[in-house]
């Protein structure tokens, strides 16, 4: 990729400065300070539910405050950056670019942050969908991020899913995963990487 691709989004990051405070400013320039309220809802609960299931909860808040960077860019020019950046798109991504954000994330986490715990990234880049090779940390980032979602009314399974997370949570996202199922008919598009994981889950269960 050419080096100077991000720098419409990001400004230099420096160490000094912390992940938090610069992620208060970029979420800021871009007038997204709703997706940085979310994005700290989410490191909170992710930082929780990894205290309750033996993750580390440093990474588990770091993934909440960087999941969502790559919503930054504007869905029709997702596919031209990811083709800038090596990423690889999939036909439902195509299909419906906003799903790249977290690719996007992930990527923009090594590029500008300089991080690379495979925790981390691995977590970022499936907190939508997860898929078929599913980690504790994986889990977590996408139950808190599914719980950490705003309006209730346009997603009634939050509270069935709020009491799974307590004792499993696996069953916390076969709520989700259940519902997306009742709606596929409805969705713009399933991802592979979600009925694959979906499967997962079931073998499991069975
Ligand atoms: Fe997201
Ligand atoms: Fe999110």
């Amino acid at each position: 990729m050419s080096d100077d691709l991000l720098d419409p989004y990001f400004e230099p990051y420096v160490d000094d400065e912390g992940l938090f405070s610069y992620l208060h400013r970029f979420f800021s320039r871009h007038n997204s300070l709703n997706t940085w309220e979310h994005c700290q809802k989410v490191a909170q609960e992710a930082k929780r539910l990894a205290n309750v299931y033996h993750a580390d909860p440093v990474i588990a808040e770091q993934a909440g405050w960087l999941h969502d960077i790559g919503t930054i860019v504007p869905n029709e020019e997702k596919i031209h950056i990811c083709d800038q950046m090596n990423i690889n798109i999939l036909e439902e991504e195509r299909e419906f670019p906003y799903i790249l954000h977290q690719k996007l994330s992930r990527d923009m986490t090594t590029k500008v942050f300089g991080l690379t715990e495979p925790l981390l990234l691995n977590a970022i880049e499936c907190h939508t969908t997860l898929r078929a090779d599913i980690g504790l940390m994986d889990k977590v980032l996408f139950v808190a991020d599914k719980l950490s979602w705003d309006n209730a009314d346009a997603a009634p399974y939050i509270k069935e899913m709020r009491s799974k997370a307590v004792d499993s949570l696996e069953d916390a996202i076969m709520v989700y995963m259940d519902h997306v199922w009742r709606n596929r008919e409805h969705m713009k598009v399933v991802h592979p990487w979600l009925i694959e994981a979906r499967e997962v889950l079931i073998q499991r269960k069975g």
